[in-house]
């Protein structure tokens, strides 16, 4: 109840990036340990705060002895009793926030500058990579493995869980369980050069079938251009050598650098930052460093408009 007031107050009922309205078993036992920090440490504020206010309004002289009881009773007894629960509430929490589940096909992201590629393997061999959104069951623990190529960055959801680190040459991992499904916002937790705070993904949250689903059309090939304007984007596609970088599944382009565009045109966001249509698709070809500065990804404002055009069908296509 508080919990929702303050929230509300504070305009974050409703925020899909508010560690205080948690989608997310984990989120929401870490969202009890603040309140109940916040509670505690309020009270103590509340009581030192009287007590001091009493202690230089009052005309009453206390006892040396009544003095030295308080003092050690309130300055030392009170704090390690008060400190020890608030320590032993948090530590007892770990072991349920660690557990990873038995999970025996985590999901793989790995942390770029400053993107997310996101890879699944299924038990059943299924296997795929997408980039800048994470999508996980509902109801179902789902572990994540992760890497970093290149510097620390750091993956969180805070409506879903607290953040982990993804640190080059080794790998870390957290897992999720959310409780609702829903749209949520990830972010990259630790500076990791310019455009670190547009490093920032679609944390999506799915009901069983509507996820099977989900993985069955991902893992499929690139639909084929079935357009005059999609088949001339292709060829633009082609031309300017995009594929050099990227994947398109059932395609030629079979570069690894940068994301796997196979159903790109399916994703909400173009990069986790632009809509995803084709203004947006123009929007970002032609300046990529106009919503992510520094960003590895060249800029194609050299393509005339009508190619350009073409190119972001074409990418929108790739539902
Ligand atoms: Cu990646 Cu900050």
């Amino acid at each position: 109840m508080a919990a929702a007031a303050i929230g509300g107050a504070w305009g974050c009922g409703n925020d899909p990036g508010s560690a205080l309205h948690p989608a997310g078993r984990d989120a929401d036992q870490i969202a009890t340990l603040f309140w109940a920090m916040t509670a505690v440490g309020g009270v103590v504020w509340l009581v030192f705060i009287g007590l001091a206010t009493y202690a230089m309004l009052s005309e009453r002289r206390t006892s040396r002895r009544a003095a030295v009881v308080f003092i050690v009773g309130g300055g030392v007894g009170l704090p390690t009793l008060v400190l020890a629960a608030l320590v032993w509430g948090g530590l007892s929490m770990l072991p349920g926030l660690l557990h990873l589940g038995r999970d025996d096909a985590p999901i793989a992201v790995g942390s770029e500058q400053w993107w997310w590629r996101v890879r699944y393997a299924t038990p059943d061999g299924i296997a795929f990579e997408t980039a800048n959104e994470l999508r996980v069951p509902v109801g179902r623990r789902t572990a994540i493995a992760l890497t970093s190529p290149d510097v620390v960055h750091s993956l969180w959801v805070p409506a879903w869980a607290g953040k982990v680190d993804a640190i080059p040459g080794r790998t870390t991992h957290l897992a999720v369980e959310p409780t609702r499904a829903g749209t949520f916002r990830g972010v990259c937790a630790e500076y990791c050069g310019n455009a670190h705070a547009q490093m920032v993904f679609d944390a999506v949250a799915m009901e069983g079938d509507a996820y099977d689903a989900w993985i069955e059309h991902q893992a499929a090939d690139a639909r084929a251009p079935a357009t005059e304007a999609e088949r001339a984007g292709r060829a633009v596609f082609e031309a300017a050598g995009c594929g050099g970088c990227h994947v398109v599944r059932g395609t030629g382009a079979n570069g690894v650098l940068g994301p796997d565009l196979t159903h790109v045109g399916s994703r909400l966001h173009v990069a986790g930052v632009v809509d995803n249509d084709e203004a947006g698709f123009a929007r970002w070809l032609a300046a990529p460093r106009h919503d992510k500065p520094d960003v590895h990804m060249p800029a194609f404002a050299s393509l005339a408009a009508a190619d350009l055009a073409a190119l972001a069908t074409y990418l929108e296509s790739l539902q």
